[in-house]
């Protein structure tokens, strides 16, 4: 019998990107099922991005490139940190990843070792935990209460903490709530690092260009304090609709860069150089993030004036992302809620528990979908909820 990695085989696939599959597979059968269980938005990757890359590609932009990523894209992107984050590194602390979550994967493999605890916050997006099992490591949960509006306070992170902690793990905004950090939230978390100074941290501002209102996602490097142990992970899959392009980047001011560099140097050898001309692109792309984060923000007011009384659903305002964190008021747990959703309303959401949720029965729906859509499976919901 082959024996398989130990650690690997054990892991749970990813619930949102297989979830995701059937979603899409049960749609070619009976197209009135609406899948929103991915985290991807809908919109087509803005033209002048796409233009670029043609003329990359017409121009012969196709070879291996510098492993770190092309010098101007990893400049501008330094810029874009300082101007917009407030967060000051040069271009060799900046690393181009194909996609957030293996600039997610290369930090925490750099930062971990057997045995090693990772903190991260739940409801939290799914990969951290398995990512950080994968490396060897132990993912420590911290459980953030909705009825506290996910408000972080030091005693829980201390409650977590122990002599072989190394990293504590941030999303902000969050999926799959919405959350974003408050000063509050972030003057908790300093004091623990404070008190932890071997602890590095992981901020995933991956959705940092989709906020509401007044909300505004800060990034903890930022902060002279902290910013040499903060390694950043941003990409452009959110905030420029190229989920598919496979392109993000890490910010890394620390000695884990090398090592960091080492692993994707023995493993992908560098992002394709034409696909990086159009992220160059794409941080000019102001208006067109602009446009998006405007049509999130009126779909998000039409979920919550539209879920906002029915009895038994308990939405969380989001503040930030395109997710909807609903909490259904059930006995049955959410893997159950969201096979019956699928299989009896037709709607596709991932159920609370692949988040690490065990405080109530919660399903995630993206709102990154058209009002027609959105309107529909409200209509779906409410008599989903009516019949139960
Ligand atoms: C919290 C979070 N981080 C990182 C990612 C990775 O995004 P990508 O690899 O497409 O850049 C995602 C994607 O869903 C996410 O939700």
């Amino acid at each position: 019998m082959n024996q398989f990695n130990r650690i690997i085989s054990e892991i749970e696939p990813s619930r949102s990107v297989t979830l995701m599959a059937k979603a899409k597979e049960m749609q070619r059968e009976d197209p009135s099922v609406i899948n929103l269980c991915g985290g991807e938005p809908d919109f087509p990757t803005p033209e002048r991005i796409c233009r670029e890359v043609e003329k990359a590609l017409k121009e012969g932009d196709t070879h291996y490139s510098d492993f770190r990523g092309n010098a101007d894209l990893r400049a501008r992107i330094a810029e874009k940190l300082l101007t917009e984050n407030g967060v000051s590194c040069t271009a060799d602390d900046i690393l181009i990843t194909p996609g957030g979550k293996f600039a997610v994967y290369l930090a925490v493999r750099a930062l971990i070792n057997p045995g090693d605890e990772a903190i991260w916050l739940t409801p939290g997006w799914v990969s951290y935990p398995s990512i950080v099992q994968a490396s060897g490591g132990m993912p420590v949960a911290v459980h953030l209460d909705q009825e506290e509006e996910y408000k972080v306070h030091r005693k829980m992170l201390e409650a977590a903490a122990s002599d072989r902690t190394k990293l504590l793990i941030l999303n902000s905004p969050n999926n799959p709530t919405g959350k974003v950090f408050s000063k509050e939230d972030l003057a908790e978390i300093k004091a623990f690092l404070m008190a932890h100074p071997d602890v590095s941290v992981l901020s995933d501002e991956i959705y940092e260009s989709i906020v509401y209102e007044d909300f505004h996602a800060e990034s903890l490097a930022a902060d002279p304090d902290l910013s040499e142990r903060v390694i950043v992970v941003n990409g452009f899959s959110k905030s420029s609709a190229m989920t598919g392009w496979r392109i993000g980047y890490l910010m890394c001011r620390n000695q884990a860069m090398p090592v960091i560099q080492k692993l994707f140097q023995h493993t992908l050898s560098c992002v394709s150089g034409f696909l990086q001309r159009g992220a160059l692109v794409a941080l000019d792309c102001k208006e067109e993030t602009e446009q998006m984060r405007k049509a999130y923000s009126r779909r998000r007011d039409l979920l919550l004036r539209e879920l906002g009384n029915v009895p038994g659903l308990k939405l969380f305002t989001p503040e930030g992302a395109f997710y909807a964190w609903i909490r259904f008021d059930v006995k049955e747990d959410s893997q159950t809620i969201a096979t019956r959703l699928l299989e009896e309303a037709k709607i596709g959401g991932v159920p609370g528990d692949a988040y690490g949720e065990e405080g109530g029965t919660f399903v995630r729906f993206s709102f990154a979908a058209s009002d027609e859509v959105l309107l529909e499976m409200t209509k779906r919901l409410r008599r989903f909820m009516t019949d139960l």
